[in-house]
């Protein structure tokens, strides 16, 4: 079966009874360990590629790599990305207005912004920004090299890439801690709270984060400066500028979209390196391994799980006429664990033999940042490297993970022989 068109009946299934058939419930919010998670999906594949969860009104979950690229590659011809949630709730709750931009535009208005975006994430505009990550990923070290121990997650993973954000907007330097703290909270809520002290505390951060953003919006209005918040101030939709909400989502999309995928790849990458000291040396054997491994830890550690909903009569995954309406969950690891493209899937081998892989997605909204997540993974890891040539995880913590909209990692606990601070 490969019809996908609009005008094509529906065929002859009775998409209530294949639900049934491939019913296994699944829940993409769930705090469970990624690895656990991509041993049941691997289970879910065997069944079948495509099976059906009832859980949040219902959704389809593709978990084959040729079923993914299907669905990914058909957005505007087909599906479209909003709302990019299997619930089709809206994604960030209360702390963003009604879509995230541009992830949640489709057609020509996405068109529009990719054009203008495409330039500003263009590698050598990446390139420029390498002294100054690299000089943070060394002063972050500075801030634990002394101890021999650090929680990974908090001391660089999450920091790194929510500062680098912060350097690409133009916005001050010395914000970047208070800006990490409201999106922690935003992401995570607080340590130790209920439910009820968690979406306070949210809300109150929400608030606070749209405050800062407006206020540097109005900074720019009254005097411009050539930054990439000012760019994206400049740019106009069908003739007009965008409005004081869409710019703030799309501030924010770019906050969660850069932040949380690289430090989810870095977490997860020196969670399983932390036991693997022979992939952590291998890495450096040749000067062309850095970019093979950085490819293969992508492929491993694909903490993006997008979500497309039919706008056809139909389109065929796999074997399923998925009707109009419905939704179909994508998530890329699942997809960079197919065996049938990656034998042993669950190993990490620097040289296998080139498949492209999905951590950055598939067609009309692969992703924008990748020439920048690219760079940040490798200057971390050579940074890293210089400075904690040893570690391994701490005895008795085992790091923690969780699905949502980016799987990651709570903490990675790391121990090495202490070194000097460099500053
Ligand atoms: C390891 C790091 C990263 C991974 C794995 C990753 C993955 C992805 C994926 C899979 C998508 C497509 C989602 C979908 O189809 O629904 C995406 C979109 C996007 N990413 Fe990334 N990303 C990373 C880093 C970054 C960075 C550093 C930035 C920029 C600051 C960024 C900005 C974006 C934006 C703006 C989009 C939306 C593109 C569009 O809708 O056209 N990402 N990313």
């Amino acid at each position: 079966m490969t019809a996908t068109s609009e005008n094509i009946p529906l065929p002859d299934v009775d998409i209530e009874a294949v639900k049934r058939e491939r019913a296994i419930d699944y829940d993409p919010f769930s705090a469970k360990d990624i690895e656990v998670n991509l041993a049941q999906l691997a289970a879910r594949r065997a069944v079948n590629p495509v099976t059906y969860s009832g859980t949040g009104g219902g959704f389809w979950v593709a978990t084959g790599y040729d079923e993914i690229v299907s669905v990914l590659r058909n957005n505007n011809r087909g599906y479209i990305s909003f709302p990019n949630n299997p619930y089709g709730e809206p994604p960030a709750g209360e702390a963003t207005s009604k879509r995230l931009i541009p992830i949640e535009l489709d057609g020509a208005e996405h068109r529009q912004y990719r054009k203008l975006l495409e330039p500003v994430f263009a590698p050598k505009e990446m390139q420029a920004l390498e002294p100054q990550i690299r000089k943070l990923a060394n002063d972050l070290i500075d801030t634990w090299i002394e101890d021999g121990t650090v929680d990974f997650v908090s001391g660089f993973a999450f920091p790194y890439s929510a500062t680098t954000i912060i350097l690409l907007m133009g916005w001050p330097l010395q914000d970047a801690a208070m800006m990490n703290k409201w999106v922690r909270t935003l992401q995570h809520g607080v340590l130790d709270g209920d439910e009820e002290a968690a979406r306070k505390a949210q809300a109150k951060a929400g608030a606070e984060v749209r405050e800062y953003i407006l206020s540097m919006m109005a900074e720019r209005r009254a005097r411009p400066v050539d930054d990439f918040s000012q760019m994206l101030m400049n740019i106009e939709l069908n003739g007009s500028k965008l409005s004081d909400d869409d710019l703030y989502d799309t501030f924010l999309l770019l906050m969660l979209a850069g932040l949380d995928t690289v430090q989810s790849a870095l977490a997860q990458t020196f969670a399983y390196l932390g036991t693997r000291q022979d992939k952590w040396d291998e890495m450096f054997a040749q000067p062309e391994t850095i970019d093979l491994a950085v490819e293969e830890f992508l492929r491993y550690t694909a903490p993006a799980v997008p979500t497309r909903t039919v706008t056809n009569d139909y389109m065929v995954v796999g074997d399923v006429p998925v009707p109009r309406g419905e939704r179909v969950h994508c998530p890329l690891g699942a997809a960079n664990r197919d065996p049938k493209y990656y034998p042993d899937p669950d190993e990490i081998d620097y040289n296998r033999p080139a498949k492209p892989h999905l951590a950055f997605g598939l067609g009309p909204h692969r992703c924008i940042g990748l020439h920048l997540a690219r760079l940040e993974m490798k200057i971390a890891f050579e940074e890293l490297r210089a400075r904690i040539p040893r570690f391994g995880l701490t005895e008795g913590h085992t790091p923690v993970g969780h699905l949502g909209f980016a799987w990651g990692v709570d903490d990675v606990y790391l121990s090495f022989p202490p070194g000097p601070r460099r500053a």
